[in-house]
């Protein structure tokens, strides 16, 4: 494959959209195809660990089809939910999904770009991010405004993909992201750039190391990080002080 040209972060941002707007259909299942099932027990995993104290209220960024939202609401009967994304056509899946469920008295979704959120300051006990982070060139506007919606001692957890760091396990991984990857979803798709576009974005992912700095650097209290699945994808957790 050849290396990613450099674009602006105007540019990545009207990308990330088109591919998010045109891979709707197929996107559950692609998740839970390549994944081999284990992006559900992932997202378990993070939604297990919230905790609710104050307003009760959840921000899901990058909601996408609704399953951090729909399986926080599930685990935690006594919060309510907002989930947001840019991207119209992933919201329109997840509305039936919630529907279907019987939570949508629970669950609001909401049209809207994660680095200028339409909320008050405190509203939030909690702010997930599940597989979104890596599509947001200007994390610190994230990290910033995710800080402005927090309670003090809210939690800010986020789910991403990284590179493994064991020699063998990695170039497993990166022969999996760059050969079979695309061809399964030009297969399943008709559109290997979506997966092209994944595969490229989790290798400029900053390691995990460095990540969890990222997040104590930006304000966040505790911040610390655990290695799921060999470490393909990693939970991130940080507390406003
Ligand atoms: C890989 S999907 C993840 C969806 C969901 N969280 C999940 O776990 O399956 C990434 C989502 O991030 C959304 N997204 C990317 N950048 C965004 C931004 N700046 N503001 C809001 N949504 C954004 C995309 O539209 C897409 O739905």
């Amino acid at each position: 494959m050849e290396p990613a040209p450099e674009v602006s972060d105007e540019a990545r941002v009207k990308q990330v959209r088109r591919i998010f707007s045109t891979i709707t259909d197929r996107y559950d299942f692609l998740n839970h195809f390549l994944s081999a099932g284990r992006d559900v027990y992932w997202r378990r995993f993070l939604v297990r660990r919230l905790r609710f104290f104050q307003t009760y209220r959840l921000l899901d960024l990058a909601t996408g089809t609704g399953d951090v939202a729909l399986e926080s609401a599930r685990c935690h009967p006594a919060i309510m939910v907002t989930g947001l994304d840019f991207a119209a056509p992933m919201l329109q899946a997840a509305r039936p999904k919630i529907i279907r469920a019987g939570l949508a008295d629970r669950i609001r979704l909401l049209q809207g770009d994660a680095l200028n959120l339409p909320f008050p300051d405190g509203h939030f006990d909690a702010v997930t991010v599940a597989f979104g982070i890596r599509n947001m060139p200007d994390r610190a506007r994230v990290f910033a405004e995710v800080q402005r919606v927090l309670v003090p001692g809210g939690g800010f957890s986020i789910l991403e993909f990284t590179t493994p760091q064991g020699d063998l396990f990695r170039r497993v991984y990166f022969f999996y992201l760059h050969r079979w990857l695309p061809r399964l979803a030009k297969i399943f798709t008709g559109n290997p750039e979506a997966y092209q576009y994944l595969a490229e974005s989790i290798m400029r992912f900053p390691y995990p190391s460095d990540f969890v700095r990222e997040i104590g650097a930006s304000g966040f209290q505790e911040a610390g990080k655990f290695a799921l699945t060999g470490g393909i994808t990693y939970l991130y957790e940080g507390k406003k002080d």
